[in-house]
């Protein structure tokens, strides 16, 4: 093993470059700079196993953030591959649905005490942005609260008027308040009373780029009551910290 040998990688990100955009495209990609001091390029990925991945040039990593969050269970474990496996011999990708669908929403809704319905799709930005869709149905209104730090996909309503693409259009019904701070939430609410149609937060602040931060005491008690007595719907984005800190 080569160790902080990564020219394999390099090699991987010009082949990547001349098909990919901007070679690997989000914050892994060199202008964010989370490789350095790597010399700021992107590494490439060969095998993982248990809590470990290794590069194409055989550099062996521990993934701390396992796999960006889905990974809790470390790579290849041997129940879950093994559950795979038997499922795919059965069927994988079939036209109709499975009762696995069901059997998956009755563990959902019966592990989850706040959850009377399941609803499957393929990654966080497309549930969280079902669940505005459904708040602004529900309600008729148009605005939506926002926790500073945020983070809930890639979907225009989701960003800031100031990046590529992004109309005034997409987030003029966007409202923003600080991580705990709920005096403003409150004040919001006076505001725009009758107009809010979601809050949406993430159950901790787990913002990137930033240290991470737990509501204070009795806060989401009082986010919970404000919504109610307003008849917004609160919506809690779990799609990172979902059974991490807690089942
Ligand atoms: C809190 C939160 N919401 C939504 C998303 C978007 O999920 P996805 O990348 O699967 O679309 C993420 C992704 O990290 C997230 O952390």
């Amino acid at each position: 093993m080569n160790i902080n040998d990564y020219s394999k990688s390099r090699e991987a990100y010009l082949r990547a470059c001349k098909v990919i955009p901007s070679g690997i495209y989000g914050h892994q990609g060199p202008a964010e700079g989370c490789y350095t001091p790597v010399e700021a390029w992107p590494l490439f990925s060969d095998r993982a196993q248990g809590s470990y991945f290794w590069d194409v040039d055989g550099n062996r990593m521990i993934d701390y953030m396992c796999g960006y969050g889905p990974n809790i269970l470390g790579y290849h474990d041997p129940d879950v591959d093994e559950a795979a496996r038997k499922q795919r011999e059965k069927e994988d990708c079939v036209t109709i649905p499975s009762t696995k669908m069901i059997d998956f929403a009755e563990l959902l809704v019966d592990t989850v005490a706040s959850a009377d319905w399941a609803f499957f799709a393929k990654n966080g930005n497309d549930v969280t942005t079902l669940a505005v869709l459904t708040a602004r149905a529900y309600t008729r209104r148009k605005k939506i609260v926002f926790f500073k730090g945020y983070y809930h996909g890639i979907s225009p309503w989701t960003q800031k008027v100031d990046y590529s693409g992004i109309l005034e259009e997409d987030v003029m019904h966007n409202l923003y308040v600080d991580w705990n701070d709920y005096d403003a939430l409150e004040e919001l609410f006076d505001r725009h009373k009758g107009e809010i149609a979601a809050v949406i937060g993430q159950p901790y602040m787990h913002g990137n780029f930033k240290d991470n931060e737990l509501p204070a005491d009795g806060f989401w008690q009082k986010v919970r009551k404000l919504c109610t007595d307003n008849g917004t719907v609160l919506i809690v984005d779990d799609v990172r910290a979902g059974w991490r800190i807690d089942l």
